[in-house]
C-alpha cells in the first residue's frame, strides 16, 4: 500500500537528475492552493504525451530545489502553471521557489559569468488568478519576468486565466492550443493521433474484501487506517476532531448558517486569532450513488481496487487498496463542475454512437458546452446521465477519473473564535450552500457545508434530517471515530489584529464575513476585562433582515458590556427597507469617525465576498478619505494602497 500525499521519501530534489533518471523531456511545475493548477498541470502532461509523444512529468514546486535550473538542457522544456493566492502571494507550496527565483541575487550551482544562467532553458507559463483581487495574476507575471531576466526563453504567450470573470477553463483552453503549436515548432515535435494511455493502473482485487485490515475506506493515510491518529497534523494529515457544539445561527426557515465549536485539544494543533480552519469533506451518498450507478459500478461498489502508478513521477492521489465507493466518497471531487476537455476525453468510451457524438460536440463546441453543462454547474455523473441514461458507461477506464478529477479538497473557514479566549476550541461560522440553478431540476448543494449540516443534525438527533436525500456517511470509515467528528487542519494566515491592543480597528464584515471579527471583538473584550488599554473597535455588519440572518445577535451586547464606548456596532439590513442598505453605505455615514481613527494609527479590515463587496468597500474608503482630507481621488487611492502595503488594510476575502 502507498500513501498518497507528500513528497516521496528519499527522492532526489534535483529535478534535472530526476528527469534524466526517468527519461523525461518535459517537466510541468505547479503552484497550487486548491488543486486547480495541479489539475491543469496534469492535463498538460497527458496532452503533451498523447498528442506529441513528449515524456512528461508533473512536479510539485515544493518537492524540488531550483539551484540546478542553470543546467536545464536546451532540448527539454519546463512548464510553470502558477496560481496566485490572496493578496498576490504565492501558494503555500511555491513560497520557496518564488523567493528563490525572484530573489535579488539568485545563485545557481554552476556560476557561469559569460552568459545568463538560464540561457539554455525553454519554458512555458500559465497563471491562475482572479481579477477581483488587487494583484491579478501577480505570481505568474513576476515569475515570468524573473525567468526572462535570468535569460530563459519563453515559448508561446504567458497565459492568464481569470476565475473572477468565471472564464478560467476557457482561458486555459484558448491559451494552450497556440502554445502547443509554438512548442512543437520550437522543439521539432510531430503531432500524432491522440490515444488514451493510462497513467494509473486500476486492478480489482478479488482476493481482498472491503473489511480487510489493509483496505482504506476513507482514511487519509496509514496512521488513520491503523486507528492511530498521529500528528503532526497538517495539509497532508488531518486531525479527526470532535465537534463540541453545533447550532443554527439563522432564524430564517429556508437557509442555514452553522456555528461549530471544534475541539483541538490533544492534537498539538494551535491557532491564532485570524487563522483559517481547513475542513476535509465527504461527498453525499446521493452523489456517490449517482456516480457509481451511471458507470455501472453499483453492484461492485465495495469491490476492492488497487491503484498503481505506471509512471515513476506520478503519485497515486489517494491511499490504496481501497474500494470504488470509498474513492468516490472520500478521495475524488466527484461533485465539481466538469471541464470541457474532460468531457472530450471521455467521448471515445461512450456506450453508443449517439452518446459519443454528443460528448464530442460538447467537447468541441464552447457555446454548446456552456449552455448545456457549465451554466448549470453539472458534475461529471450528471453529464453522463444527461447524455445517455439507459445504458451504463461501463467502457470508461476508472483510471480516467483518477487522472481527470481533482482529489477532494479541504475547504477553508475563517476562525470565528479568539485563541486568547478559547485556545483548544476553534469556532467556525459557515453558511450552507444550497441554490436553485435556473433551468436545472436539482438544487446545487455545497459539498462541505451540507456535510457539516448533516453532522449537526446527527448531533442533535434532528427529527427531520436530510430533506433533500443527500444521505451523508456520518460516522466515518469503520466507525473508528465514535461520536461526531470532522477531519480538520489549521492554516495560518496574515489576517491579524495589531499587536498593540490600544490601536483602533475598523472591521467590515457582512454575512459570514463577520466570522473573524467575532474573534477580534471577543479578543479585545477579553483584553479589556483583563484591564488592558483597548482601542476603539468599530464593526460594520450587514445581512438581509434583522429577524432572519443576524449573526450572533445576542453576543454583541455581551462584548459591549466589556468594551463600553470602545465598541461601536453598526448594522446594515439590506432587505428590511424599500432600498438596499449595504455596509459601505453605513461606512459613508460614519466617514468622519472612520477617517479620524485611521489617522490615529488605526487598522482597517475587510472580510467576506471578494467579487463585489470588498471592491466596493475599497473604493468607498478612498472616497471617504478624499472628502475628509480634501484631496483628490487619486491621492486617496494612493493612501489606501500604502495602507495595504503596510498591513494597515487587511483583507480575508473569498469568491
Ligand atoms: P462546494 O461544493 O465547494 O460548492 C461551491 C461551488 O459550487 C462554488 O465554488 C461554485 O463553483 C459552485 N456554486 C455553488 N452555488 C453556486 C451558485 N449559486 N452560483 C454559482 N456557482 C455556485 N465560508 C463560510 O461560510 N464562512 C467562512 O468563514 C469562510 N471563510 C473562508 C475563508 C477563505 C480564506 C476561503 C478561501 C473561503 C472561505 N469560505 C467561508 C468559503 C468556504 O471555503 C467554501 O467555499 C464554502 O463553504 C462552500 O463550500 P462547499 O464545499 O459547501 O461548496
Ligand atoms: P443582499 O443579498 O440583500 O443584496 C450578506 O450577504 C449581506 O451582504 C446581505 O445583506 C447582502 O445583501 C449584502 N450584499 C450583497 N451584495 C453586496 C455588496 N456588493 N456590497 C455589500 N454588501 C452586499
Amino acid at each position: 500500500s502507498s500513501s498518497a500525499t507528500g513528497p516521496i521519501k528519499g527522492a532526489t530534489r534535483d529535478v534535472i537528475e530526476k528527469m534524466q533518471e526517468t527519461g523525461k523531456d518535459c517537466v510541468i511545475f505547479y503552484a497550487s492552493q486548491t488543486g486547480t493548477a495541479e489539475d491543469y498541470a496534469s492535463r498538460l502532461a497527458k496532452e503533451g504525451h498523447s498528442r506529441f509523444g513528449l515524456n512528461t512529468m508533473v512536479a510539485d514546486l515544493e518537492d524540488y530545489d531550483y539551484d540546478t535550473l542553470d543546467t536545464f538542457p536546451s532540448n527539454k522544456i519546463a512548464m510553470f502553471v502558477l496560481a496566485t493566492y490572496g493578496e498576490g502571494e504565492p501558494t503555500d507550496n511555491a513560497v520557496e521557489f518564488y523567493e528563490f527565483i525572484t530573489g535579488e541575487d539568485v545563485t545557481f550551482s554552476d556560476p557561469d559569468d559569460s552568459e545568463a544562467p538560464l540561457h539554455n532553458m525553454k519554458y512555458v507559463t500559465f497563471g491562475l488568478g482572479n481579477n477581483t483581487y488587487e494583484h491579478y495574476n501577480a505570481m505568474v507575471r513576476r515569475v515570468d519576468l524573473a525567468l526572462q531576466k535570468l535569460g530563459a526563453n519563453r515559448i508561446g504567450t504567458a497565459g492568464e486565466g481569470d476565475d473572477g470573470a468565471g472564464t478560467m477553463e476557457e482561458d486555459f483552453l484558448a491559451w494552450k492550443e497556440p502554445m502547443w503549436l509554438a512548442l512543437a515548432e520550437a522543439m521539432g515535435l510531430e503531432e500524432r493521433e491522440a490515444v488514451y494511455e493510462p497513467v494509473f493502473k486500476v486492478t480489482e482485487r478479488e482476493d481482498l474484501t472491503a473489511e480487510a485490515d489493509n483496505v482504506y475506506l476513507g482514511e487519509p493515510n496509514k496512521n488513520h487506517l491503523e486507528g492511530l491518529s498521529k500528528g503532526p497534523y497538517n495539509a497532508h494529515n488531518p486531525f479527526i476532531a470532535p465537534i463540541a457544539e453545533s447550532r443554527e445561527l439563522f432564524t430564517a426557515k429556508d437557509r442555514n448558517c452553522l456555528h461549530m465549536d471544534i475541539e483541538i485539544s490533544g492534537s498539538n494543533l494551535s491557532y491564532q486569532t485570524g487563522d483559517h480552519l481547513a475542513v476535509w469533506p465527504t461527498n453525499s451518498g446521493k452523489e456517490v450513488n449517482r456516480f457509481l450507478e451511471v458507470l455501472g459500478l453499483t453492484s461492485r461498489s465495495h469491490t476492492v481496487i488497487a491503484v498503481k502508478s505506471l509512471d515513476a513521477t506520478a503519485k497515486v492521489p489517494f491511499p490504496t487498496p481501497t474500494t470504488y465507493d470509498a474513492a468516490a466518497s472520500y478521495y475524488l471531487e466527484i461533485c465539481g463542475t466538469v471541464s470541457r476537455q474532460f468531457v472530450a476525453s471521455i467521448a471515445p468510451f461512450a456506450p453508443t454512437d449517439t452518446a459519443k457524438a454528443e460528448m464530442t460536440k460538447l467537447g468541441n463546441d464552447k457555446d454548446y458546452f456552456h449552455e448545456r453543462v457549465a451554466e448549470k454547474y453539472l458534475n461529471i455523473a450528471q453529464v453522463l446521465e444527461k447524455v445517455e441514461k439507459s445504458q451504463k458507461w461501463t467502457g470508461i477506464p476508472f483510471s480516467i477519473f483518477i487522472e481527470g478529477l481533482h482529489r477532494i479538497q479541504p475547504r477553508y473557514y475563517s476562525i470565528s473564535s479568539s485563541s486568547l479566549v478559547q485556545k483548544n476550541k476553534v469556532s467556525i461560522t459557515a453558511v450552507v450552500e444550497s441554490s436553485q440553478i435556473s433551468g436545472s431540476p436539482e438544487m446545487l448543494k455545497g459539498v462541505t457545508t451540507n456535510y457539516l449540516l448533516a453532522l449537526k443534525q446527527k448531533q442533535h438527533g434532528d427529527p427531520n434530517p436530510d430533506p433533500h436525500g443527500l444521505s451523508y456517511a456520518i460516522t466515518g470509515p469503520r466507525n473508528k471515530y465514535d461520536g461526531i467528528h470532522v477531519p480538520v487542519h489549521i492554516r495560518h494566515s496574515n489576517f491579524k489584529l495589531p499587536s498593540d491592543p490600544s490601536k483602533p480597528i475598523v472591521m467590515i464584515g457582512p454575512g459570514t464575513g463577520v466570522a473573524p471579527f467575532r474573534a477580534f471583538v471577543q479578543e479585545r473584550a477579553e483584553q479589556a476585562k483583563a484591564g488592558e488599554n483597548v482601542g476603539k473597535c468599530v464593526l460594520f455588519f450587514g445581512c438581509r433582515r434583522k429577524t432572519e440572518d443576524f449573526l450572533y445577535q445576542n453576543e454583541w451586547e455581551e462584548y459591549k458590556k466589556a468594551l463600553g464606548d470602545n465598541f461601536i456596532f453598526v448594522t446594515a439590513f439590506s432587505r428590511d427597507g424599500p432600498e438596499k442598505v449595504y455596509v459601505q453605505h453605513r461606512l459613508r455615514e460614519h466617514a468622519q469617525l472612520i477617517d479620524a481613527l485611521l489617522q490615529d494609527r488605526g487598522y482597517f479590515y475587510v472580510c467576506g465576498d471578494a467579487a463585489h463587496m470588498a471592491r466596493e468597500v475599497n473604493s468607498t474608503l478612498a472616497e471617504i478619505i478624499a472628502k475628509q482630507r480634501n484631496i483628490n481621488e487619486a491621492q486617496a487611492e494612493d493612501i489606501v494602497k500604502t495602507m495595504r502595503a503596510r498591513n494597515r488594510y487587511q483583507e480575508d476575502v473569498w469568491s
